[in-house]
């Protein structure tokens, strides 16, 4: 049997699988069935307030769980498949209540990677997943590390390479009669957004709106320093652009891109060698910087 075929087999008995996408591994479970879903938040140690991705196949697939309007057709078209999750207004019929966390909204995205697509057309069913992580810690970008995060608790697990975007998808809420908000900076950048529906709003301080951001996520073990022009005795570095050592340079040559997809294995190796501190180099905070530096903020335990 494929390992295609046995991860199909385990979502369809409720179990849990290791899923490859383009920006994090993620833990993957039937979006409609709370029994599945509750395996999700149990494995990962995840609050059950925080809501799931849905992620679909196609757009079919996304209007089969959710209402779309004009702005979100419009930035599907431009940015699906890839790392863009729509926040919108659930159907009933589509994504179990737990997985929505009681909301009546739903968060979709198509992802673009080639693993993630094929078992989204095998299983042609929504799934629900969040990244491969224990609630807390760094997501997983390699398929080593989204094993040893929550490999154990997973029924089958896909091996889809090293992820090349890095980050999470960026999450823009659209829900009727308010403007868009970016809830969560991720892998499309807010200026490719912002071109084609406005302006985006902060999240704002409702709670329900963003119900993930917490403070202290996406953190190592070691103490996280941010903007750090050099490291201490017992502190490890994390380097940016051509003035840094090579070594654990998230990119020597300055390269936002790079830098994001080097940015959560270099937490972890960083992590491993069991530093003092882990402190990090100033990152520009346009462009992919602005994700770049939400999770570092938050793997400082600096923001929330
Ligand atoms: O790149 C990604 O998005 C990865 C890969 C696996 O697709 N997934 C991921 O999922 O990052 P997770 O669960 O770690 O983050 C989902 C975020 C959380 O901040 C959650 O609060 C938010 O999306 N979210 C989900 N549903 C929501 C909703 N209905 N309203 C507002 N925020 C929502
Ligand atoms: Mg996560």
């Amino acid at each position: 049997m494929t390992a295609l075929s046995q991860a199909v087999d385990a979502l369809n008995r409720g179990e849990l699988v290791i899923l490859p996408t383009e920006t994090v591994y993620g833990l993957a479970a039937d979006a409609r069935r709370p029994d599945a879903v509750a395996r999700i938040y149990a494995a990962k140690g995840r609050p059950r307030f925080n809501p799931l991705i849905a992620h679909v196949a196609d757009l079919e697939g996304a209007a089969a769980v959710a209402r779309l309007d004009d702005r979100a057709r419009t930035l599907a078209a431009r940015f699906w498949p890839g790392p863009l999750t729509l926040v919108l207004p659930a159907r009933e019929t589509g994504v179990c209540d737990l997985a929505r966390a009681g909301l009546e909204s739903v968060a979709v995205r198509i992802p673009a990677h080639p693993v993630a697509l094929a078992l989204l057309a095998a299983f042609n069913g929504p799934l629900a997943a969040p990244s491969a992580n224990r609630s807390g810690r760094p997501s997983p970008t390699r398929f080593a590390d989204a094993l040893a995060e929550t490999g154990d608790q997973a029924a089958a697990a896909l091996d889809g390479g090293d992820c090349a975007v890095g980050v999470e998808s960026t999450v823009v809420s659209l829900l009727p009669g308010e403007p868009p908000r970016l809830l969560r900076p991720g892998g499309v950048v807010r200026s490719d957004l912002e071109a084609l529906v406005g302006p985006l709003m902060d999240a704002g301080a409702d709670a329900r709106r963003a119900p993930g951001r917490l403070a202290l996520h996406y953190a190592p073990d070691a103490p996280v320093r941010l903007n750090a022009p050099s490291a201490a005795e017992g502190e490890v570095l994390l380097g940016f652009g051509p003035d840094h050592p090579r070594a654990l340079n998230l990119s020597p040559a300055g390269d936002l891109a790079e830098a994001a997809a080097n940015l959560f294995t270099y937490l972890r190796l960083a992590d491993a060698r069991r530093p003092r501190a882990i402190v990090v180099a100033p990152i520009p905070c346009e462009g992919l910087g602005e994700a770049i530096n939400d999770r570092l903020e938050r793997a400082a335990g600096r923001i929330g």
